[in-house]
């Protein structure tokens, strides 16, 4: 029972009333600037002697943040308060980059002085390289990624003091950089080619396209309609509230980690097909459906609760509607394979397959909507990318969003060491037997 008390006029809610068997709880609500509201329940155990108990975090707000906001329901998503479309069609990368990590939108000044910080943190240290010897060049990029970002700490100690605001920007500007570089390399590291040292004449994503597809031999004319499309991509993944490889690096940030074991701990949760690791996942369903005619047989699979199988790239934990940035992402679809003048037949599969499940009632009940990671990867593959880059490129996207938020999670005076409870279902405390009687 939640009760109001009205000021001037205004309903400010003070508190929620808990009934607990012979308990009377009052917790204090606390109201955000736009959406739910909150029952602060901190002092919930020490009253009662009881727990919260909401496995997955259905209805349960983690921590405060002012960066970035969803309203699953009308399919909105603000960063520091500017809607998702709106910094897709105006800007770049590197200006979301810096709303991300600043809260505000830079002046031509502070925007120049960013991009040039940035541009000249690309390089990686040369060791690097021998590090990358080491692994089979069969292996999954993102295990790379994970490996080869927690090593980073290994070769920059000058800035994991986690207490020194300018160690931490300077650690942050570190993440965003090397990430495209990092990136290209595992990836040309799977193709057994050199890798591409990164040029400072070329804008971010520019120089990412270079690193991947440039070879020694020839001269490499970056396409401009791929570079903005994937720009635009990575506006797209840049950061998206409390999600899991966020709340992955928020809670091992909390413990002091320094920050690119923090970032590496996000790679390695984003991979999961459930989470960033979708985009790969429904290429690769796509692939196996690959003619239209065949869509209706998923489509009963996808219903089926003896069938794992799920339709990859549909449904959001919080999107109840349209995911927007999938929106954007189907328009950049059409973009890229009119620039790269290919007509992929999954393309078309796509489409009908969103048609379908848009007027079938088992979606519709559920709110099933395409989410990003539907379009991705069919823009992804006519870019040139294989399907084993996609949630690399989606890592390399949102690290800017992990780190603004693990900034902001150390930069909050209220921080301390993430640490849930559990209801425990094991057994109650018996005696050993020794083994001769077992
Ligand atoms: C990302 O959190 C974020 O913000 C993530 C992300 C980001 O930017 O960080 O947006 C990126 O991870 C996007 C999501 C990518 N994942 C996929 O596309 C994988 C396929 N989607 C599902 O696995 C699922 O929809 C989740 C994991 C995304 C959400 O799962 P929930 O919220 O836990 O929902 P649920 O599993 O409880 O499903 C509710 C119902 C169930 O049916 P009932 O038991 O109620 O009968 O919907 C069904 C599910 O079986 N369902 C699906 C389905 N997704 C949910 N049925 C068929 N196909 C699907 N894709």
């Amino acid at each position: 029972m939640r009760s109001e008390h009205v000021i001037g006029g205004t309903a400010m809610s003070v508190s929620a009333k808990f009934e607990l068997n012979e308990h009377q709880v009052d917790m204090p609500v606390k109201d955000g600037t736009i959406g739910p509201s909150v029952v602060d329940i901190a002092k919930l155990y020490g009253q009662t002697g009881m727990f919260t108990f909401d496995p997955g975090f259905t209805s349960t707000a983690s921590c405060e943040s002012k960066i970035t906001y969803i309203d699953g329901d009308e399919g909105i998503l603000l960063h520091r308060g500017y809607p998702i479309e709106q910094l897709a069609e105006n800007g770049d990368f590197l200006e979301t980059c810096y709303l991300l990590l600043y809260g505000e939108l830079p002046t031509a000044a502070q925007k120049a002085d960013f991009v040039h910080h940035i541009t000249r943190h690309t390089m990686v240290h040369e060791q690097m390289m021998r590090f990358f010897q080491g692994f089979r060049r069969d292996a999954h990029p993102m295990a790379v990624m994970v490996a080869s970002v927690g090593a980073l700490s290994a070769f920059y100690h000058d800035s994991t003091d986690i207490s020194d605001p300018t160690q931490r920007m300077i650690a942050s500007m570190r993440m965003v950089a090397k990430m495209p570089t990092l990136a290209a390399m595992a990836y040309k590291y799977s193709i057994g080619q050199p890798f591409v040292y990164p040029q400072n004449d070329l804008d971010y994503t520019s120089n990412f396209l270079r690193m991947c597809f440039a070879v020694p031999c020839e001269d490499y004319q970056v396409n401009p309609v791929l570079s903005k499309a994937l720009d635009r991509i990575f506006i797209l993944h840049a950061d998206h509230e409390q999600n899991a490889s966020t709340s992955t690096v928020r809670l091992a940030g909390s413990s002091g980690a320094n920050p690119f074991a923090c970032i590496a701990a996000g790679i390695a949760c984003l991979w999961g097909p459930a989470h960033g690791g979708a985009n790969e996942a429904a290429l690769k369903m796509l692939e196996e459906i690959g003619t239209v005619d065949r869509i209706p047989q998923f489509i009963a699979r996808a219903k089926d609760k003896n069938d794992p199988f799920r339709l990859m790239g549909f449904g959001h934990r919080v999107y109840k509607n349209y995911d927007p940035r999938a929106k954007i992402m189907q328009k950049t679809t059409h973009d890229v394979l009119k620039a790269v003048g290919s007509k992929d037949p999954l393309l078309d599969v796509a489409v009908e397959l969103e048609r379908i499940a848009l007027t079938d009632e088992y979606f519709v009940e559920r709110k099933l909507y395409p989410n990003i990671d539907f379009y991705s990867g069919i823009t992804l593959k006519a870019m040139g990318f294989p399907t084993s880059m996609f949630t690399v490129l989606f890592a390399l996207a949102r690290t800017v969003g992990w780190i603004a938020q693990w900034k902001e999670m150390i930069e909050d005076p209220g921080q301390k060491i993430g640490r849930p409870r559990q209801l425990y279902t094991g057994y109650a405390k018996r005696e050993y037997v020794p083994t001769n009687k077992r």
